[in-house]
């Protein structure tokens, strides 16, 4: 993952990139440094920890003059966290400086190579030998030389460099990693996000695989890989400069979790006309769809969570047959695509490796692909053949909430249209589902109003050793996701189970006190749920229940009950979502644990 960001223009850069590197941080926050040309040489300062050690470090900049540089947050893969291995990376003579973010796969090789030539490393990181192979190569001519690195080098990068024969301009390139040029009135800038630069610009270039560009204060020049020169159009961003910040809440996450009545409805609302779900970007007509034979899945994390419940929805409401694949378990599985798939990628960031992999995996093999994307004009928006965005805005906590929220939100809008259009479904209940859609963000604002409830009930679960999540069906679903969302902020072990399958193993794991959150919110499959209830807790668990009002009688079963609203069948997982992620954003903030950014983890996954 890694953050990276570069400034050339008429201001001081090193508060520039500071402040860019904030709001990068959420893609790895072990190590940061900063590279800035004060007139004379480069100067560099980087150091292990959070960005703050470097803002001290360097008065916030102060102590390092200049108008260009180029900063960088880490998120290691090669070489552990520390100041060593942090980015940037000078060769001997300190004459050229880069800061990276990918993998460079052949990099041991490289580096033999590199140092039978005398080039020491100084270094566990793989980003070591470009600077190395740039100085090899370099005659005065910058970009000639990074075409030949891009040439020689395998695996993922986006890259600023700096040389310091060329004082007034900095450069970059990419392949497979993302990073976006931004054009403004005080000077040019480049980096891995928009959230870095909406502060100085809303006019960016996306740069495509195997491009290069020199920024000077005035100008921006874009080259391919043969060195010829690029005409590129800026696109304009229109978020909302607020949504990128904090916004008085404690933690991105809580703002997040709270703005998933809008994300839901942003995502809703535009596609729902004339009693009838609109889906112009599917860019296919009734008759593609209903020759649709099956639907292939493919996302990580959450994102694929999102996926099984899709799974349920569209099985269940349009009979088609869906399989659903994690990115990286796919795109090394020699997948069979029968003719009339339909393949669909899910991601937030539109940059997740494995699901970028996933998609040009598919592509191969000729099938129609479709992205559910948050991140307008990301790698998987621009490869797939049609886009449909998530209309979350930027999201920035590291544990997803309301990107989760309007995938499934965006699922449920395509399984009603295949429905329709299928004939699964009848006009009378399609129009019932739409009312039951449209209320959903109202309910989820409802359930938001629990948050203190759900405080007091976290507050005594923060000892907590471990934990289970089980349910059938979309049930089981909406398990795997309030498990991630507790696992990944509160580091206590959990589990989610389909609540039948615990007593073919993983039930002697229950002792006296286990928590166990089951869910209930499947009318045809409560009974079932309620039994496996009763076996937890004959095995002494403590159980907390998520189902649907009116299910009072729980309340003799299971020891702590939250009700969520009425709503269709198929669209539970929206209200049943958000106490769970209440609860594992508490557990996490009783614990006195960095609740946007969770150890060991990066927000955009961008290496295998
Ligand atoms: C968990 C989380 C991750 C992401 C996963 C996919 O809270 O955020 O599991 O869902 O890394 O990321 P995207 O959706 O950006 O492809």
């Amino acid at each position: 993952m890694c953050g990276i960001v570069g400034y050339i223009g008429e201001n001081q850069a090193a508060p520039i990139l500071l402040d860019g590197l904030a709001k990068l941080e959420y893609r790895g926050y072990d190590s940061a440094g900063i590279a800035i040309y004060d007139g004379n040489e480069i100067r560099m300062e980087k150091v292990m920890g959070r960005l703050k050690v470097l803002e001290e470090l360097t008065h916030g900049g102060e102590t390092m003059p200049g108008c260009a540089g180029i900063g960088h947050t880490r998120w290691a893969t090669h070489g552990c966290p520390s100041d060593t291995n942090a980015h940037p990376h000078f060769n001997k003579e300190h004459s050229i400086v880069v800061v990276h973010n990918g993998i460079i796969e052949n990099y041991a090789k490289l580096k033999r190579k590199l140092e039978a030539k005398g080039y020491e490393f100084l270094s566990e990181t793989d980003t070591e030998v470009l600077v190395h192979l740039l100085t090899e190569y370099y005659d005065g001519d910058p970009i000639a030389a990074i075409e030949r690195v891009m040439r020689r080098v395998e695996g993922s990068y986006a890259l600023g460099i700096m040389f310091l024969d060329h004082p007034h301009h900095i450069y970059a390139a990419r392949k497979d990693s993302p990073l976006i040029v931004g054009a403004s009135p005080v000077g040019n800038l480049i980096a891995s996000d928009v959230p870095a630069i909406l502060r100085y610009t809303r006019n960016v270039y996306y740069m495509e695989n195997e491009e290069i560009v020199c920024l000077s204060k005035e100008n921006i020049r874009f080259f391919n890989i043969d060195g010829d020169k690029l005409e590129k159009t800026p696109t304009t961003i229109d978020w909302d400069i607020d949504a990128a910040e904090k916004g008085g809440y404690e933690h991105f996450m809580l703002k997040e979790i709270y703005e998933q009545p809008k994300a839901v409805r942003d995502t809703i609302s535009p596609r729902l006309k004339n009693n009838d779900v609109v889906i112009e970007e599917l860019g296919m007509t009734d008759d593609e769809l209903r020759a649709v034979r099956k639907i292939s899945i493919v996302a990580c994390g959450s994102a694929y969570h999102a996926g099984i419940t899709g799974k349920y929805v569209l099985e269940g409401m349009a009979r088609i047959p869906v399989e659903v694949d994690l990115a990286s378990e796919f795109r090394y599985r020699n997948p069979i695509y029968e003719e009339g798939t339909l393949a669909i990628i899910i991601s937030q960031s539109g940059e997740t490796a494995d699901s970028l992999a996933a998609l040009r995996e598919a592509k191969k093999h000729g099938v129609r692909v479709l992205g559910i994307v948050n991140v307008v004009g990301s790698s998987i928006a621009r490869e797939a053949d049609n886009v449909m965005y998530t209309w979350a805005g930027p999201e920035i906590s590291v544990a997803t909430t309301k990107a989760y929220s309007a995938q499934i939100a965006a699922l449920y809008l395509l399984a009603m249209k295949f429905a329709k259009v299928r004939g699964t479904v009848s006009q009378e209940e399609f129009l019932k589902m739409q009312s039951d859609l449209e209320q959903l963000p109202e309910q989820i604002e409802t359930l938001l109003g629990m948050k203190e409830k759900i405080q007091r009930f976290a507050n005594r679960y923060l000892a907590a050793d471990h934990m289970f999540f089980i349910g059938r069906g979309i049930d089981y679903a909406i398990s795997l996701e309030g498990s991630l969302k507790l696992k990944e902020i509160s580091y206590i072990h959990s589990e989610a189970y389909a609540a039948g399958e615990l007593k073919h193993g993983t039930i002697s794991l229950i002792e006296d006190g286990t928590l166990v959150v089951a869910l209930a919110t499947q009318e045809n499959l409560y009974p079932k749920t309620i039994s496996n209830i009763v076996e937890v807790k004959t095995r002494g668990a403590f159980v907390m229940a998520v189902t649907n009002f009116g299910h009072k009688e729980i309340e003799k079963t299971a020891d702590y009950v939250i009700y969520i609203p009425k709503t269709n069948q198929f669209f539970t997982n929206s209200l049943a979502i958000i106490p769970l992620q209440l609860f594992g954003y508490y557990v996490s903030l009783g614990r006195g644990l960095d609740v946007d950014k969770p150890r060991n983890l990066a927000k955009s996954v961008t290496v295998e």
